[in-house]
């Protein structure tokens, strides 16, 4: 077992042991990708202030996100796909956070269904929603969610239609792989993905492969998205949604205050401050750096949670101290998944909480809920004064 002591280690394993484009579909943000990039660079901008004799013993990183207890405050994101990465990866990542204690999310677009995860678990997940025109589809998925003891809802809000990803398009991207010279020749070097691939019969989007209607095809992510997801969404029809569900609700995608202030008025438990990962709107801001405004003007009237960008236990302990109360990583756990399964979730866990611990004790904290920003140095213009 190689010596891991980093999400960027997983990394290198990643990309060597998962077909090209499923590591492209991982690692690519959209158009010029700028958003993408300064979803990492911007954290290194803020500079933790370290403390010294301070008493650092006893510490504790748990937490709550939406009054749910975890060991740290940091879930798996919902990641399209994630059973091409390795095969039953959706099963293999929920377990890795279960055991952990942290919340896994199922993206609407896994390749294991929502049943196929709740039969394989022990503890409740929480489903990502992504919003279809369907409302049969969109009550059964709410319906199954429910079944399946999910025990948050997780709606998507900035994905009615898809950035456009360079590399998903000239790699004709597919669950399963759409079988062509490129493909076929760059599979054969991945023998132990496919090995893994053949035990299972999870290749399929689980969720939507007999569950969707008028679907031309259903292998294709783009011409899924295109065909079935509602452009015409707007806040009245999320507050269907919300009658749809009553259990715990997150709304994930806010990038803009504005937004910020509609989404309180859906009645969810918490929102995101997330761009997707930098593959919806390029030049739009940082998660980190749209994370300020966005608590200035809800900070107090709901949770807050950031995704985009996380790749290390400082960064989560940065988006905790501008008062985020949770964060997700989708990208580093994936690393590990592609890399060793679900031993390599847990490896990227470790690291971050790792990571995490040892950077809160540096900066005179012992207990990750007393984390603000004194441990942060901001730069004046880090929010942004905008014209
Ligand atoms: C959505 O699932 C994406 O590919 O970003």
């Amino acid at each position: 077992m190689p010596v891991i002591t980093e999400i960027e280690d997983l990394k290198r394993i990643y990309r060597r042991r998962v077909p090209k484009m499923f590591y492209d579909y991982c690692e690519s943000g959209s158009w010029t990708e700028q958003t993408f990039r300064e979803n990492t660079s911007d954290f290194d901008k803020l500079y933790l202030r370290q403390r010294v004799a301070i008493d650092m013993a006893d510490r504790t990183t748990k937490s709550q996100m939406i009054g749910q207890d975890v060991s740290m405050p940091v879930a798996l994101a919902p990641v399209g796909l994630t059973g091409m990465q390795h095969f039953d990866g959706e099963i293999k990542a929920a377990r890795a956070a279960e055991k952990f204690g942290v919340p896994f999310t199922l993206s609407t677009m896994s390749i294991c269904s929502i049943e196929d995860v709740a039969e394989n678990t022990s503890k409740p997940f929480w489903m990502q929603v992504y919003t279809l025109k369907d409302d049969d589809f969109m009550q059964r998925l709410f319906d199954r969610a429910k079944d399946a003891k999910c025990s948050a809802a997780v709606i998507t809000v900035d994905l009615q239609i898809m950035g456009q990803r360079h590399r998903d398009l000239k790699n004709g991207l597919s669950a399963p792989p759409k079988l062509t010279p490129q493909s076929i020749a760059n599979m054969m070097t991945k023998v132990q993905w496919g090995l893994g691939m053949l035990q299972t019969k999870r290749r399929f989007f689980g969720n939507i492969v007999g569950h969707a209607k008028g679907v031309a095809d259903p292998a294709s992510l783009s011409s899924w998205t295109s065909q079935a997801f509602d452009q015409s969404l707007n806040w009245d029809r999320i507050r269907e949604f919300r009658k749809m569900w009553d259990g715990p609700l997150i709304i994930k995608g806010i990038i803009d205050p504005r937004d910020a202030l509609e989404a309180c008025n859906v009645g969810a438990d918490a929102i995101v401050v997330s761009n997707h990962g930098g593959r919806q709107l390029d030049g739009a801001l940082s998660a980190i750096r749209a994370l300020p405004a966005i608590m200035d003007a809800v900070g107090d009237k709901i949770e807050v949670h950031l995704d985009s960008g996380i790749r290390s236990g400082q960064d989560v302990l940065k988006a905790i101290a501008l008062g985020a109360k949770g964060t997700y990583i989708g990208r580093a756990f994936v690393y590990g998944l592609g890399a060793m399964g679900e031993a390599g979730v847990t490896r990227a866990l470790e690291v971050i909480h790792k990571e995490m611990d040892l950077s809160m004790a540096f900066c005179g904290h012992r207990d990750i809920t007393t984390v603000n920003s004194d441990i942060l140095m901001i730069p004046k213009d880090f929010p942004g004064e905008w014209l």
